[in-house]
């Protein structure tokens, strides 16, 4: 596995011969192709004899001890599954030191001596924090439909979610074309646009409103209007939901005061988060999941696996979650390019 030259991974001290039983949790956000992950975590863990034990819902179950063994035959038949069956969550709590001391004790009373952590960069801050106040070894594999993590080209389960909206949009194309309508079709995406730019490009937007772009209603009017004058009768546009999800409105709003044309509005909300995992997720995970535990074994921790082109990278947790992953603007502009 390559590592980034400015990679100073953590290492565990004797952790030869010392590592026997491993825990596997995800957090944040579900994403289609965690199931793949935790099958991977099982199952290549099995295969070098080691125990795993499943924490459920992420942190909220580190903290109340819901932490139990999960063997290879707990796996079967998921790989095809959406959601976790590790179940997930979000745990504010975790902001505070004595939570995560806590977690650490019970991580120690169920004596596993390495972690694997499926999830998104707020997981991963947690399994930083982690190592550096109580040395509990994390390797985090990312999982998230926002493919907003740093030092990573892809996130498991954001081809799934880009390809999930993606069918919709084509359905909406439809009806927007036969009633000659404009459309505004807001996807996911907090601080991100990577599924906005994808989705654009691949859907033939108009234009694409990112959190992280600057795009203007006046510029996109301006499109809108000069593509009637050329003849289109039906357009669309895409927006990430930003911090505000239902932004579509506001956009619908403000195009029809700047120009007078009506726009529908259609929010894919939590239909993205959902469903069968594509090939591509599900391979990514089995890679990703089979290599963190590979990554513990070599006594490496607070790192993240990621994928560099065709090869798997090591990035420290805390270059993972410091630096910020733009959306894709070339994406942007090639998409407006091609709507004219
Ligand atoms: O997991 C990422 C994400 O789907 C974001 O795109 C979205 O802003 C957020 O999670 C929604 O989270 P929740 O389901 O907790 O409201």
């Amino acid at each position: 596995m390559n590592s980034k030259p400015y990679l100073k991974r953590s290492t565990m001290a004797n952790h030869q011969n010392t590592m026997k039983r491993i825990g596997v949790y995800t957090s944040g956000g579900d994403a289609p192709g965690m199931n793949a992950g935790t099958r991977a975590v099982v199952r290549v863990a099995a295969s070098i004899g080691l125990e795993t034990y499943a924490i459920y819902q992420g942190y909220i179950g580190m903290l109340d001890k819901t932490i139990k063994p999960i063997q290879v035959r707990d796996v079967a038949n998921i790989i095809q599954r959406g959601g976790t069956i590790l179940k997930t969550g979000r745990c504010t709590d975790f902001h505070k030191p004595e939570i995560r001391k806590q977690a650490a004790d019970n991580v120690k009373a169920f004596n596993l001596d390495g972690l694997v952590c499926i999830g998104g960069d707020g997981s991963f801050r947690g399994a930083h924090a982690l190592w550096e106040e109580h040395r509990i070894p994390i390797v985090g594999i990312p999982g998230t439909i926002d493919n907003d993590i740093y030092g990573t080209d892809l996130t498991i389960g954001f081809d799934t979610a880009v390809n999930t909206a993606l069918s919709c949009i084509d359905k909406i194309r439809d009806t927007a074309d036969s009633h000659n309508r404009l459309f505004i079709i807001e996807v996911m995406g907090r601080n991100t646009g990577f599924i906005a730019c994808h989705v654009g490009l691949a859907g033939g937007a108009e234009d694409i409103f990112t959190p992280d772009i600057n795009s203007t209603t006046e510029k996109a009017v301006e499109r809108i209007l000069d593509s009637i004058k050329k003849g289109k009768r039906s357009s669309i546009l895409i927006t990430a939901e930003g911090q505000k999800p239902g932004r579509a409105y506001d956009l619908a709003d403000s195009i029809r005061k700047k120009s007078g044309i009506d726009a529908k509005v259609c929010i894919l909300g939590h239909i993205q988060r959902g469903g069968s995992p594509t090939s591509v997720d599900r391979v990514l995970a089995s890679r990703l999941g089979a290599a963190a535990v590979d990554t513990l074994c070599k006594g490496i921790c607070d790192v993240m696996i990621g994928t560099d082109g065709p090869n798997l990278v090591q990035i420290p947790l805390e270059v993972a979650t410091s630096k910020e992953k733009k959306s894709p603007v070339e994406l942007v502009q090639l998409s407006q390019i091609l709507a004219i």
